[in-house]
């Protein structure tokens, strides 16, 4: 790649809108977090857990992403971890997160709620206080675990409804439509949050339907499989529905086999609104500038694409609309001088 838009990329102002906090644990940490709780694990070296993510699919990703978050114990370790995330994407001048955390990978570890949740508020007012990172958090629901399990969920966040955006729903998909938590999505809304989904990445257009007409969502996470029916690729422009894409992620668990097949130009093409994001950077290779590279580099993005990207972000956020302008000038003037 050109050095030019290497350092285009790297000065962009950018939002991350789709980033598992547990996902952003490093190999290292990992480590030090197992020394510090008396965890044992697996591996004996950071080499052998990098070692140990080569994923054939979601699932495969997914039970070592769940072995990994068990050194994860104390509210101080849920602070740690969210001010080196913080602190990394600083680095690639990200500006603005919106965050997911798994809280059932943890309280059914007897982790409790509390602890998880205020170590990462506290980690995003720190980071926002060192960094002027401005963020959300977003509470999401273990999809392979019922509809009850989530509702008990959200009853432990009723003291927090208003430090978080909204609710999400991940892990593994396929056997676990939308549909399953309709009404666990509607109280949700009740309560005035926010709704957010993954469907599409390896579940078929259906769950993506499923996740507009029945969840109700605000904003698509991933949303790849879209790409399949032309009804729902119209539905989506329409309504100008953002998706959260994250390229390396999708090379990774192998949901596209090569990035340069990677839907995000056809998306943009399409008149989709798609924004980049790194989803769970220490498991798949990269955080953000590596994937805004990664995509610029197989789909031959210009400068421009980047630019629409990037502004996707501001505008698929949910911040205030102080921080939206502010973000949209601090944008609107690296465009001027880029
Ligand atoms: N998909 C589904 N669930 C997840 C993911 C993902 O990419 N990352 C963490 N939980
Ligand atoms: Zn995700």
């Amino acid at each position: 790649m050109a050095k030019s838009i290497e350092s285009f990329i790297a000065g962009l102002p950018k939002t991350e809108l789709h980033l598992h906090i547990e996902g952003s644990l490093e190999p290292e940490q990992m480590m030090m977090f197992a020394r510090r709780n008396g965890v044992n694990l697996p591996y004996a070296s950071v080499e052998e857990i990098k070692a140990a993510y080569s994923f054939k699919d979601l699932q495969e990703f997914l039970d070592i992403y769940y072995q990994g978050m068990s050194v994860l114990q104390t509210r101080q370790d849920f602070y740690d971890l969210t001010v080196a995330y913080l602190k990394r994407v600083h680095a690639d001048n990200v500006r603005h997160v919106e965050i997911f955390f798994d809280p059932q990978g943890h309280t059914e570890r007897g982790v409790p709620f509390e602890d998880v949740i205020e170590g990462i508020l506290d980690g995003l007012a720190f980071g926002e206080a060192e960094w002027g990172i401005s963020s959300h958090l977003i509470l999401s629901f273990l999809r392979h675990l019922s509809e009850d399990a989530a509702f008990e969920t959200l009853a432990q966040a009723e003291p927090y409804l208003d430090r978080i955006l909204g609710v999400g729903l991940d892990s593994s998909e396929l056997g676990h439509p939308p549909s399953k938590f309709a009404r666990v999505f509607a109280a949700a809304r009740d309560k005035g949050l926010k709704l957010f989904a993954h469907a599409g990445e390896e579940g078929p257009p259906e769950y993506v339907w499923e996740a507009l007409d029945l969840l109700n969502i605000d904003r698509m996470d991933h949303g790849n499989r879209s790409m399949e029916d032309p009804d729902l690729i119209k539905r989506l422009a329409t309504d100008q529905m953002a998706l959260t894409v994250c390229p390396l992620s999708n090379l990774k668990l192998c949901v596209v086999d090569d990035m340069q097949n990677h839907p995000l130009k056809r998306m943009m093409d399409a008149g989709l609104k798609v924004t980049v994001n790194s989803d769970d950077p220490s498991y798949f290779g990269g955080y953000m500038n590596d994937n805004y590279g990664a995509v610029t580099e197989a789909l031959s993005l210009s400068k421009d694409d980047l630019a629409v990207i990037a502004r996707n972000g501001i505008e698929a956020s949910f911040v205030n609309e102080d921080r939206r302008a502010e973000l949209l000038d601090e944008l609107d003037a690296y465009l001027a001088m880029a």
